[in-house]
Order: C-alpha cells, then sequence, then structure tokens
C-alpha cells in the first residue's frame, strides 16, 4: 500500500467547493427511481440516464471531485462507444465503485440487517482498479426502532467495514465507510445522535484493530437529525450543531475528509444542513456532500427519460450540483437557489 497516494486521491474526493456524486443505486433501487418517473428500468435507459449526468460538463468539472458507480455502470459505454468511466476521467472527477452487495437478515436479530460482500472482494477490487476505479464504497444500515439497533447489528456491520476497508487500501483503492443510521423512524434527533455515536465509535475500533489507515480513507456518515416521522423537526441550526458536535467525539482527525449521505432529505433540506456545518468552521476534516437523491431527484425529474429533455436534466443537475458545492464552503443562501446559472 501507498498510503501518500491514498491520501491524495482522498483529499481531493473532498476537493473544497466539489463533492461526491453517488450514481451507484443498484438495479433495483434504480427501478425505483425510474417507476417515479414513468421510465422503463432497461439497461439502455440506465445508461442513457448516467450519461446525460456524466455529459454534464460545467457539473463535473467545476462541482464534482468523483463519482461513486453501480458495477453495471463501470463496464459500460456511452451511445458513442466510449467508456462511461473515461467521460468521468475526461472531465477531471474520480471513478469510484460500490462494492457492497446489499444486505441480508441478521441471525438473532430481528428486523436488522447485515451487510454482505466480502467474499471474492479482494480479486474484484483488482478489476475495479484496472478499469479505473480509485475508491470504493461500502454502506452499512442501521435502523432505529422498539429494541433496536441491538450492540450484535453494530459490531458485525462496523467489522465487516473494517474488513472492506483494509481490503481497498491493499488494493489502492480509497474507502469510502459508509455506516447509514436511517431516519425511517419517528425517532427525535436525540435518540439519532446517541444511536450514530454508538455507530461511529464502534466503527472506528474496528477500523484500529483491523489496521485501516485513516488517512487514506472518506467517512460517509449520517446527519444528526430528527426520524422523518417525528413529530418535533430539529432546525437547520440544530443539526448543523448536534452534527459537528457528534463528529468530533467520534471522528479522529487523521481522517481527511467526511462526505455526507443525504438519506431522504429533501433537495434544499440537504444543501442547508451542509451549509450550515461548514460555517460553524475550524473543523479538522473537510465536510463535503456524496449525495445520491438531493443530487438527482431534480434531474430525473426534468429528463423522464425523453431525449428532448436531456439538456433540462443537465441543468437541473448542474444547479443542484452548484448548490452543493456552495455549501461545501459555507457558501450558499436561499437566495442562490433562484440564481440559474
Ligand atoms: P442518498 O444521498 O440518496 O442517501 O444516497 C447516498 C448513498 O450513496 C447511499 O449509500
Amino acid at each position: 500500500m501507498n498510503l501518500a497516494d491514498l491520501n491524495k486521491v482522498a483529499l481531493a474526493m473532498v476537493t473544497p467547493g466539489k463533492g461526491i456524486l453517488a450514481a451507484d443505486e443498484s438495479s433495483g433501487t434504480i427501478k425505483k427511481r425510474f417507476d417515479a418517473i414513468k421510465v422503463e428500468s432497461t439497461e439502455e435507459n440506465r445508461r442513457d440516464y448516467r450519461e446525460m449526468l456524466f455529459r454534464s460538463t460545467e457539473a463535473m468539472s467545476k462541482y464534482v471531485s468523483g463519482v461513486i458507480l453501480y458495477d453495471e455502470t463501470i463496464w459500460q459505454n456511452a451511445k458513442d462507444g466510449t467508456p462511461l468511466v473515461k467521460l468521468i476521467e475526461q472531465s477531471g472527477a474520480i471513478p469510484g465503485i460500490k462494492v457492497d452487495e446489499g444486505t441480508q437478515a441478521l441471525p438473532q436479530c430481528p428486523g436488522e440487517l447485515v451487510t454482505i460482500g466480502l467474499d471474492k472482494l479482494a480479486e474484484r477490487l483488482k478489476k475495479y482498479y484496472e478499469r479505473g476505479a480509485r475508491f470504493a464504497k461500502w454502506r452499512a444500515v442501521i435502523d432505529i426502532g422498539s429494541g433496536i439497533p441491538t450492540q450484535t447489528a453494530i459490531h458485525v456491520n462496523a467489522h465487516a467495514l473494517a474488513r472492506y476497508a483494509a481490503l481497498c487500501q491493499a488494493a489502492q483503492i480509497v474507502p469510502i465507510v459508509e455506516p447509514e443510521v436511517l431516519m425511517d423512524g419517528d425517532h427525535d434527533i436525540e435518540r439519532c445522535y446517541d444511536v450514530t455515536q454508538r455507530v461511529l465509535n464502534k466503527t472506528f475500533q474496528e477500523l484500529r484493530v483491523q489496521r485501516v489507515e485513516l488517512e487514506g480513507m472518506v467517512l460517509k456518515p449520517n446527519m444528526a437529525i430528527s426520524g422523518k416521522k417525528c413529530g418535533k423537526q430539529a432546525s437547520v441550526e440544530e443539526v448543523a450543531e448536534k452534527t459537528v458536535r457528534l463528529l468530533k467525539a467520534c471522528v479522529p482527525a487523521a481522517v481527511p475528509g467526511i462526505a455526507f449521505l443525504s438519506g431522504g432529505q429533501s433537495d434544499e433540506e440537504a444543501t442547508a444542513h451542509l451549509n450550515a456545518m461548514n460555517r460553524i468552521g475550524g473543523l479538522p476534516w473537510r465536510l463535503t456532500f456524496s449525495y445520491g437523491r438531493a443530487l438527482q431527484a431534480a434531474p430525473q425529474k426534468a429528463w423522464s427519460g425523453k431525449a428532448e429533455n436531456v439538456a433540462a436534466g443537465q441543468r437541473a443537475f448542474t444547479h443542484r450540483a452548484r448548490m452543493n458545492a456552495l455549501a461545501s464552503k459555507g457558501e450558499w443562501d436561499t437566495g442562490q437557489e433562484k440564481k440559474v446559472a
């Protein structure tokens, strides 16, 4: 492993004014997104949609540091035969790859999941590196509910995340370590804070045990936020203040950067929260976005599967990417939302 090179890639992924496009929806998830805009989820439509994003020259070259791809996409070519990975590289962004293989029920822990995909991961990483991937992603899912999460679910998921991260670094690939505490329940922000603290502490403990080099990774956490069904929704300022406090308590300064998931927040909420955190300032790591839904909901709607809407889809994507890029520097405000570039 060459740690200096891993660190260089990790820092590039969290360049101020840029962030990561999570375009790694599995076939099941992208079908759900396409169903919502009445587009059939065929291999060609998935390719056309993602090609539209990667050919958004302004967004990709100015605001996007890296793109997380799904296995199908990393092997696909654009309509003119150019590998999609090449389009990303030509824009100046770094190609990345989701390497987990989804979740399975965790034995003895009703309602809880463990992320799978460690078998043969070393061989798969080698092929992804040859194709151009310089970073990877693995997502653990922790749900909050009555009696959950158990310490068992937190432990096994942290263990798998650390196993994955160590294998990535051995393959000269920067691991994005993503322990996601879901915001689906009716829990309040304090409960989210407490659970996320347990999850992050366990994750960093496992990363240490398995000798993962913190300078060569990026953390992708959820924010401390109220559950979607909670009657009392925390303000933007409270989310920002609590998330920063939580991260300071749990994330070593050796980690180069933190790139948040959006997790079901509205587009503008995700931007406002990131912006408010960066306004607080004085943090040991860079804070940016690694959004899926909060970057893609608008372009998906604008595109709606029609070739004649490609320019509109690209405009919508560029706008959201620019808003989040401003937020990554604490320079966003609602007035910017109305200014169309
Ligand atoms: P969302 O921003 O839609 O949560 O997706 C980010 C991601 O990569 C989840 O694994």
